[in-house]
């Protein structure tokens, strides 16, 4: 069996990290939440107080800071999951937040901030055997990818999906809230100029609202032997 790189776009909180990190853990190949590094950028240009505000960015700051930032993913005692560590901090919890949420499409759409975090995917691509989700996986980080998928799922659907979560971390947010934000963050990433979120043209289609997660799970599996055995 040849190894592969899997890439998984979608909407945000459209179910696709879930399915990407259970295929890597049956297909026995690392995950990596690419959406979770642009999330731990914008929790550093919180704390660095780099997010101005009405929600506008120091830029320029911003950028030059870049270079002092290390993101990794590292399995910690009692989780299953690997967590995202910021500069040597486990900032899992912190980056999931309705506050880091709301003013990560911004800092998503700077195309310097892109442009590092997409090498930095890419290195972790190097040697295949990987699933990567996120929004520009399969269209600007890895173009060649052996595995494309493109997660759909309505705003409504996925916004219940991510109150739900939050609620269940004992977060108080209205469900109005949580449904702006996906609504807002879709705009952002869609229209942004750098790598906006589109559907790879070979990308394959999983249309979430109809699927319950066991028939997506065998429908990703059987894909993937699909492609990795053939
Ligand atoms: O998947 P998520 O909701 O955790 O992603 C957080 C944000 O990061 C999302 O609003 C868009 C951005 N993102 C991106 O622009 N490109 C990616 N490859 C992954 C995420």
């Amino acid at each position: 069996m040849k190894k592969i790189i899997v890439a998984i776009d979608g909407y945000s909180s459209s179910g696709k990290s879930t399915m990407a990190k259970q295929l890597a853990a049956e297909v026995g190949y690392a995950y990596v939440d690419s959406g979770a590094m642009y999330r731990a950028v914008t929790l550093y240009a919180m704390r660095r107080g780099l997010v101005n505000p009405d929600g506008s960015l120091l830029t320029d700051e911003l950028c030059a800071a870049l270079p002092d930032i290390r993101i990794e993913f590292r399995v910690v005692p009692g989780d299953a999951a690997s967590h995202t560590f910021l500069n040597g901090e486990d900032v899992e919890r912190e980056i999931r937040t309705l506050e880091v949420s709301s003013h990560v499409s911004p800092v998503a759409a700077v195309p310097q901030v892109r442009h590092a975090l997409t090498a930095m995917m890419q290195e972790y691509g190097k040697t295949k055997g990987i699933v990567m989700d996120g929004r520009d996986i399969g269209t600007t980080v890895f173009p060649d990818a052996e595995m494309k998928v493109f997660v759909d799922a309505s705003a409504e659907v996925r916004a219940q999906r991510r109150y739900k979560e939050l609620l269940a971390k004992g977060d108080e947010v209205s469900f109005e809230d949580v449904l702006r934000n996906v609504q807002e963050r879709d705009e952002i990433d869609r229209t942004r100029k750098e790598s906006p979120l589109r559907q790879a043209e070979d990308a394959l289609v999983l249309d979430n609202d109809n699927l319950t997660r066991e028939q997506q799970a065998a429908w990703l599996l059987e894909t993937f032997h699909r492609i990795a055995d053939a």
